[in-house]
């Protein structure tokens, strides 16, 4: 298979269809990049980089960190982090309040913001410096230096936050969060602010690719069955109230975030970020979401 061959006529058939989305406004100096960037690069199972367009740009993974969080703390905790976090799909939009009320605390999944903070919550617990080690995590992932956390888009965030501070205040009166709240909200926005390139994004999420084992690290992350099971995550849960439309349409586990990424894996083949700044209405990518979908159907395979 000629992957760059693939990656270029996906980028060119993209460009043509001229799709148009909306960058993400909440977090204003997101707002600030040029919404005409995009970019693609693919990292196959033996670490062979192929890339295409603003592939190694870095821009603000948002979400994707979810990811990498959820893996440092599955590694600590295992199958007791889901006494605190549920690992159903919500149907509900990212932010969204409503379901932690009536399922008395316990967000629906690790990667809708609910979820996601519990998960920094328990970082906290474990990390003495907990950004400093998401940030060697990542780089020891990508197998180099590659991540920095953009402080304009974490206070921009921090500003902006009154959403994320309302569900850690209610997680808290469910007793399901135990580190003050402006720390974890701290560290979570620090993480959501990290900048890299898809090159070093898909070179990341290549341990998802090949059963917990990243050939970047020389080391086993995750076991294959946690790692099977954060793909699982990613497939059902990784686009929220869009992972069926994802899933139906892509066919791979993969995780978006509000700057316009998206990382996914084909377990056994290769991993693939995607990056494009104009978002659909639910918050996801709308080239990145089409190229993907493009991709599998040239490869005629995908999970399915
Ligand atoms: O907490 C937030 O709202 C952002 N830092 C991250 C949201 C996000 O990326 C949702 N994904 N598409």
């Amino acid at each position: 298979m000629d992957y760059q061959q693939l990656i270029e006529e996906v980028y060119q058939e993209v460009q043509e269809e001229n799709l148009k989305g909306k960058v993400a406004d909440y977090i204003p100096e997101i707002a600030t990049v040029d919404p005409n960037q995009f970019g693609i690069a693919l990292v196959d199972i033996k670490g062979n980089v192929f890339g295409v367009g603003d592939h190694q740009k870095p821009f603000s993974i948002q979400s994707i960190s979810k990811v990498h969080t959820l893996t440092m703390v599955f590694n600590f905790f295992n199958s007791k982090l889901w006494t605190r976090v549920n690992v159903e799909p919500s149907g509900d939009p990212f932010n969204s309040i409503a379901q932690l009320e009536y399922e008395k605390g316990i967000p629906r999944n690790p990667f809708i913001n609910a979820g996601a903070l519990v998960i920094t919550d328990a970082l906290c617990s474990k990390f003495e410096k907990p950004i400093e080690q998401v940030s060697a995590f990542i780089n020891e992932l990508a197998g180099e230096t590659c991540v920095m956390v953009n402080n304009d888009v974490k206070n921009s965030e921090m500003d902006h936050g009154e959403r994320n501070t309302a569900l850690a205040y209610f997680l808290k009166s469910f007793k399901n969060f135990n580190n003050p709240i402006d720390q974890v909200l701290e560290v979570y926005f620090s993480h959501c602010a990290m900048e890299m390139s898809c090159v070093d994004l898909a070179k990341s999420f290549s341990f998802l690719a090949n059963d917990g084992y990243s050939i970047f690290a020389d080391r086993q992350v995750l076991t294959e069955s946690q790692s099977r099971r954060v793909n699982a995550l990613m497939l059902t849960c990784g686009f929220y109230d869009e992972a069926g439309e994802f899933a139906y349409k892509v066919g791979l586990p993969g995780k978006s975030g509000v700057g316009g990424g998206v990382a996914a894996v084909m377990p056994h083949k290769f991993s693939i970020a995607v990056w494009s700044p104009e978002l659909n209405e639910k918050g996801n990518s709308v080239k990145a979401i089409r190229a993907l979908e493009l991709l599998t159907d040239k490869l005629s395979f995908s999970l399915f």
